[in-house]
């Protein structure tokens, strides 16, 4: 019997490639639990994957199993209700980015957590990625100099576009979704996670593409209507001290051979790869006479190279295991996600008005 028993609530594409395959193989953990308001998709990956227990509500889950920690892997509009749901009945949780879709929701949820003493973990998982964290030691240490600003690309052709997808993508262009929600959040958390919060925010977008044409599953050929948020952003954000950030994002870049990530310094330069799930060692520029002649070398020829043997998509489960098991905060802070949330959710303000606007939370 593992000694952590887990429940994943929205059984879609994400919880069954990253989430129910590596559980027991991250932690000392079993999945309990499968859950989705479609039953048929709980009952499927239950069986799928040996999973003794499937319901269709959260409620269901909270009334009738035994767990210690919520997986929310649903659809972004039904977070906030699932997370509100689990934390309040004094369960741990890990939630799929966002947790919440405005500041308030994203408070009132990390105040419910500290009112039940329960455990809050946040993905995007950037922050504990292997690239980024040897990046962030790279930066510690001197080697590419004051950090003055970093570029970040994080924008693909759309949740339609995916050939593997066999789940109807519509949900992704309406409300309470969208492109800044979806693949906005990622960026935004890898370049406040090294610049740290932004001060201010300015946002050019576009609605390039109206109507899309659905790729691949049961809904291969199947016209969507996508015109009722953008699917492209230029954002800028102003760290403070002279440091600023570019993030390129949306569902409008069919493919790109730009790197996902650049961090400039004084004296250097780090760049990313698309991580394509192994989250490859990242190149470094430096000038500093103490390295050698200038030029690109790997980063591990500066810091050591400490990935985990095994680290996936589903490591927010072993930071929540390690911040139960040492009594300690996790790395994937609500903190963190709710200055991301704050940017994303008053980025109209910025595109709308032609201003840039202050921000007001921090972590
Ligand atoms: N971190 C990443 O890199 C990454 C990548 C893709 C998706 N995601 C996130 O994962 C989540 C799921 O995305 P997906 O691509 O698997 O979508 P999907 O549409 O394939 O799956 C979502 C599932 O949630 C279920 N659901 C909806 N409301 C529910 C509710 N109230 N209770 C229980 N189940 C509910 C749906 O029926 C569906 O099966 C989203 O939050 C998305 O942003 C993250």
């Amino acid at each position: 019997m593992a000694k952590w028993k887990v429940a994943v609530v929205g059984c879609g594409s994400f919880a069954n490639g990253q989430y129910f395959p590596n559980i027991s193989k991250t932690a000392d953990a079993e999945c309990v639990a499968a859950v989705d308001i479609v039953p048929e998709r709980a009952k499927a990956a239950a069986e799928k994957f040996g999973v003794p227990n499937w319901y269709s509500s959260v409620e269901e889950l909270i009334e009738k199993c035994d767990f210690d920690i919520a997986i929310d892997a649903a659809s972004i509009p039904a977070h906030y209700d699932i997370n509100m749901a689990v934390l309040r009945s004094g369960h741990h949780l890990i939630s799929q980015k966002p947790a919440a879709l405005t500041v308030d929701l994203m408070t009132e949820e990390i105040e419910t957590a500290k009112a039940n003493n329960v455990k809050f973990v946040c993905v995007p998982i950037h922050v504990m990625t292997p690239d980024q964290m040897m990046a962030m030691e790279i930066i510690e240490k001197g080697i590419i100099g004051r950090v003055l600003s970093v570029k970040c690309v994080s924008a693909h052709g759309g949740p339609e576009y995916f050939q593997g997808r066999k789940n109807d993508p519509s949900w992704f262009y309406g409300a309470d979704a969208g492109a800044m929600f979806d693949m906005g959040v990622h960026a935004l958390h890898k370049v406040t996670g090294i610049m740290g919060p932004a001060k201010r925010l300015g946002c050019m977008a576009a609605t390039g593409m109206r109507e899309r044409i659905c790729r691949s599953g049961a809904f291969d050929g199947v016209k969507i209507k996508t015109d009722y948020l953008p699917d492209t952003y230029y954002i800028a954000l102003d760290f403070g001290g002279d440091r600023v950030g570019l993030v390129d994002t949306g569902f409008h870049e069919r493919a790109s051979k730009c790197p996902p990530l650049e961090i400039y310094g004084e004296n250097g330069v780090i760049s990313f790869y698309d991580h394509g799930g192994k989250w490859p060692v990242p190149d470094v520029y430096t000038d500093l006479p103490e390295y050698g002649p200038r030029g690109w070398k790997k980063a591990d020829e500066f810091v050591e190279d400490k990935r985990p043997e095994f680290f996936t998509q589903c490591c927010p489960l072993a930071d929540m295991v390690n911040a139960l098991e040492n009594d300690c905060e996790p790395m994937l802070t609500p903190e963190h996600a709710r200055h991301v949330i704050e940017i994303m959710s008053r980025m109209h303000e910025a595109y709308e008005g032609g201003i840039f606007i202050d921000l007001k939370t921090t972590f």
